[in-house]
């Protein structure tokens, strides 16, 4: 498979909007009209309840996780593709936030980054994922956690990098990382304003 196409995949991945399709599906809505205005988990929670933000939470780290393991099943059968694995993650996450079939407006790489990184590096993904949880705990504000994630997956490849040289890997989690916390300068500004709305138990639909 040429490494062109493997990418064109990985983004395909990535622009499903399931935060899109499940609105649309089981409200008839168009989520990014509503609540923070995001194409992602967090909205879909608080505008569509806790079973179709839990649904849509799977799929957006699905499709990081699945464009990961594209490359990474192809070598494992011997198949030389020349993409690192990281690289169709990434471009998922691109997919995630620029959606083909979703007018390139999308959500804000958290979820899809977690799938990419559960794929590549599980126990990388498991020490993120215990500090967006313990700030979000503490701090009720998702943005908050997801932000705090992306600083502590930086200062990791920082630190990884000097002493594995792993190069590709600094490249993508950096890379990541920006993604992340540039996308939620809006949120940073509520967050300032306190205009910022914390987690609740929300609906149960
Ligand atoms: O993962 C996105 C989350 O950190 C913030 O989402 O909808 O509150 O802007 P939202």
């Amino acid at each position: 498979m040429i490494p062109a196409l493997i990418l064109i995949i990985a983004y395909l991945l990535g622009s499903i909007p399931s935060g899109l399709i499940a609105g649309r599906a089981f409200f008839g809505i168009d989520i990014r009209e509503h609540g923070s205005g995001n194409l992602g988990a967090t909205n879909s929670f608080r505008v569509l309840g806790k079973k179709a933000g839990a649904f849509v939470t799977a799929a957006d780290i699905l499709k990081g996780t699945a464009a990961t393991l594209i490359p990474i099943s192809l070598h494992l059968q011997g198949v030389v593709t020349g993409i690192h694995p990281l690289l169709a993650g990434l471009f998922a996450v691109i997919g995630h936030m620029f959606p083909l079939f979703a007018g390139f407006r999308g959500g804000k790489a958290v979820a899809t980054s977690a799938g990419v990184l559960l794929a590549y590096s599980p126990l990388f993904f498991l020490l993120l994922a215990t500090i967006f949880v313990s700030i979000l705990l503490i701090t009720k504000y998702v943005s908050v956690a997801s932000v705090s994630a992306a600083v502590a997956a930086f200062i990791y490849a920082v630190v990884h990098t000097i002493y594995e040289k792993d190069y590709p890997f600094f490249a993508v989690v950096v890379a990541l990382a920006f993604f992340v916390i540039y996308r939620h300068r809006a949120n940073i500004v509520r967050l300032r304003n306190g205009t910022e709305p914390k987690v609740s138990s929300g609906k149960s639909k």
